[in-house]
């Protein structure tokens, strides 16, 4: 009481070092967490030694995108003299690289103060934390709202669509900019019905996101008259050792139609484009339909001709502007970009050198002054798009703090909270109010 903890307290518990972030300072935070990397090396941990660190690989390009429509919204909404007057916007973001851990540290971490992870405390007396903007994958979301759900911060998912986040006694303060799966089941069963295929395969996640997409689904599929021939679960903590397994499965089944209800499927369809099996008609969940990795030459073999549903996009032309206006240059201590652009441009940071050769294959050196206008030319968006109404949906919440008249407040006998010393549970009162 009164006392704060010293910055460093010598009591903590050793922890693993955060990777994979980026802030900006301001008056009010907004947090959010987003995967741009899809997959990590895994390493079998026998505790002979200290345990490594994450590391990340396979940057996803649209993920790295959907990062930068919390930034995009942010500079915006700060750029908007109207909006939040006198009032600066900062953010912290985090990569979470699809695993729980990383989610559920950069939320704690978040919750101190944005220094270091002191569950509990916030001894930094920085600027407030409005509310976190995240997870893109259920499982994630989940564990974020069971930890933000204990403190009443505001939590709007944009991408996480598993029914079980609709409980409100489980998750007081969780929101989402996407709709459940529960319509997005039966219009995948609809989907099979209508085509008349009768004898079909279920592919999922093991996660809740799968487990209950693959449920409902089957459930409807019974339902309509069909038969399903198998259903699988994608080991996520380790699908590259699961995909033969899985694709051992497919290649016997006489079921040619599939259902994937996936966030990482590409790790399957790389093992199905290394066995060479084509001839499935794949059915593809909102999670990877119109994904662009998936979209790429590399796997129309096996891909052409799925169909699925999506959510939907809507035009964002100064998003799409400000995309395309990103240079090292201008960010050279953001690793994002650069491995953005190594992605973009298939080139490397080579420091002096111009050339070099791995694995045998010569690879250009990036200059930074690669065109990035005619890469980045689309106007429609569509997770990016949910992204940026979740961060509206908390300044909303922040503007209605702002211009609240006292006699006419949400609060007992109508007041208002006070600005510059809210609560988070007034922010969550105000995100519908
Ligand atoms: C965290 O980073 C510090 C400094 O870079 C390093 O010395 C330490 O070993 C790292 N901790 C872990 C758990 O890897
Ligand atoms: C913003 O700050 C300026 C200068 O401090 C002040 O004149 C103005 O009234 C403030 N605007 C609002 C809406 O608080
Ligand atoms: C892959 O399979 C298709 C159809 O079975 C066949 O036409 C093609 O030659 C195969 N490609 C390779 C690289 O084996
Ligand atoms: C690279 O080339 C050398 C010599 O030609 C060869 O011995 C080596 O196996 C090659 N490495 C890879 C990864 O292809
Ligand atoms: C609002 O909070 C600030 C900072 O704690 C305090 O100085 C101010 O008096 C408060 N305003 C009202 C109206 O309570």
């Amino acid at each position: 009481m009164g006392t704060s903890l010293p910055s460093r307290i010598t009591c903590n518990l050793p922890a693993e070092n955060i990777t994979g972030y980026l802030s900006r300072p301001g008056d009010i935070i907004i947090g959010g967490t987003f995967m741009v990397h899809l997959d990590r090396v895994f390493i079998d941990l026998d505790f002979t030694r200290q345990p490594p660190e994450i590391q990340c690989q396979m940057f996803i390009i649209e993920y790295f995108q959907n990062m930068q429509a919390l930034i995009f919204a942010v500079e915006e909404i700060n750029s908007d003299p109207e909006l939040l007057p006198n009032i600066t916007l900062g953010y912290q973001v985090f990569d979470t690289c699809f695993t729980l851990r990383e989610a559920a540290k950069g939320t704690l971490l978040m919750l101190s103060g944005g220094k270091e992870m002191t569950p509990n405390y916030n001894c930094h007396k920085g600027a407030p934390l409005a509310g976190i903007v995240g997870d893109s994958w259920t499982t994630a979301s989940i564990i974020m709202a069971q930890i933000l759900g204990l403190y009443r911060y505001p939590q709007i998912s944009y991408f996480a669509t598993s029914p079980i986040l609709n409980d409100r006694d489980l998750f007081p303060s969780f929101f989402r900019t996407i709709p459940s799966d529960e319509y997005q089941m039966k219009g995948l069963a609809q989907l099979v019905l209508y085509f008349g295929w009768t004898w079909v395969g279920i592919l999922a996640d093991d996660d809740d996101y799968g487990q209950y997409g693959l449920q409902m689904v089957k459930q409807e599929i019974i339902n309509g008259g069909a038969c399903v021939a198998f259903t699988e679960y994608i080991l996520t903590g380790q699908a590259n050792r699961d995909a033969p397994r899985l694709v051992q499965i497919l290649r016997e089944s006489t079921a040619k139609v599939v259902i994937v209800i996936s966030s990482n499927f590409v790790i399957v369809v790389e093992e199905l484009l290394k066995q060479n099996v084509t001839g499935n008609i794949w059915i593809a969940s909102e999670a990877w339909a119109t994904s662009d990795l998936l979209s790429k030459q590399r796997y129309q073999g096996i891909l052409l001709g799925t169909i699925g549903l999506a959510i939907h996009n809507g035009q964002m032309p100064m998003f799409t502007k400000y995309l395309s206006s990103l240079r090292p240059s201008k960010h050279l201590n953001n690793q994002f970009i650069l491995d953005f652009w190594e992605q973009a441009f298939s080139c490397k940071w080579l420091g002096d050198k111009n050339v070099a050769w791995i694995d045998n294959v010569t690879v250009n050196a990036c200059t930074g002054d690669e065109n990035l206008e005619s890469l980045i030319t689309e106007d429609y968006h569509r997770v990016s798009l949910s992204v940026y109404t979740a961060v509206y949906a908390i300044v909303w919440a922040v503007q209605s703090m702002l211009n609240c008249t006292p006699g006419a407040g949400p609060f007992p006998g109508a007041s208002c909270s006070n600005i510059s010393s809210f609560q988070a549970w007034q922010v969550r009162k105000n995100i519908f109010y």
